[in-house]
């Protein structure tokens, strides 16, 4: 069977490859990236499958913007899984040494962006008594560390938002998240910019795990890891 999946934060990294895994696996997605440059690129990549993929250029920090897309055109769009990719780190500091811009855009790009989809998404999930939503969340919100600021607490906020609406979703509904762990993207490259990329695991290889797991969801495992909060170890 053939599913449709929605993936914010579809333009880099593992957004792009989990595109990646479910098209080439025959499925259809609409990816949402923040800038126009990022779905340039995502369009290009997908060339190849483009009736199967539809991109959108969509900043989760813009309210107004997310709600043109689910109430316009998009209102009966009822996709099989969201994957709540899109995540932004501006830099490792103490939540006092970030500028308000970046906090905000840290707390709207990790949770409230996420939280808003969400919400809209689980009303169009319970007309169609349908749907599961999938969140990234990160190593930070169990083992808290120094200089994590707002990124940690939005972070934590998603993991808690996941199992706040999993406590209401009726069956067959479902929401979980899973940490993916450390992977060489630009995102890790701001929080450890010393780093060798090559000693970690690639956004591929971890796309192929999650994309397959999340095709189990789709296909009836989904209520059985309803509230659940995942590591890559978790995944079977
Ligand atoms: N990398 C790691 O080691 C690691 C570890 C633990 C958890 N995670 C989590 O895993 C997920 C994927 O991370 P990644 O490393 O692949 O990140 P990445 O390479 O930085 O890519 C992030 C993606 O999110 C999009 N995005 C960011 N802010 C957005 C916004 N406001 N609106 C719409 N899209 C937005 C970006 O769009 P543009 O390209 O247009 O900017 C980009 O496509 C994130 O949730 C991250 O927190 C990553």
């Amino acid at each position: 069977m053939k599913s449709s999946i929605l993936i914010l934060g579809a333009g880099r990294g593992l957004g792009r490859e989990l595109c990646r895994f479910f098209l080439e696996e025959g499925h259809s997605v609409i990816g949402v990236t923040r800038t126009r440059e990022s779905l340039t690129t995502a369009l290009d990549d997908f060339s190849l499958r483009k009736q199967l993929f539809r991109g959108e250029a969509i900043d989760l920090s813009d309210r107004e913007s997310s709600l043109r897309f689910l109430h316009g055109q998009n209102k009966e769009l009822v996709p099989d899984l969201v994957v709540y990719a899109a995540g932004y780190l501006s830099e490792r500091k103490p939540l006092w040494d970030l500028s308000w811009e970046e906090i905000d855009r840290e707390i709207s790009s990790n949770f409230s962006g996420p939280l808003l989809w969400s919400v809209e998404m689980t009303r169009a999930f319970l007309k169609a008594k349908r749907g599961g939503h999938l969140f990234f969340s990160s190593g930070v919100v169990r083992l808290p560390r120094p200089s994590w600021g707002s990124y940690g607490v939005g972070k934590a906020a998603v993991e808690a938002l996941s199992k706040q609406i999993s406590l209401d979703l009726p069956q067959p509904l479902y929401s979980l998240s899973i940490n993916p762990g450390r992977m060489a993207t630009a995102m890790r490259k701001v929080a450890f910019p010393d780093e060798d990329q090559a000693t970690l695991p690639s956004p591929v290889s971890i796309a192929k795990k999650i994309g397959a797991f999340c095709l189990t969801l789709i296909e009836g495992a989904g209520r059985t890891y309803n509230g659940k909060a995942l590591t890559m170890e978790d995944i079977p």
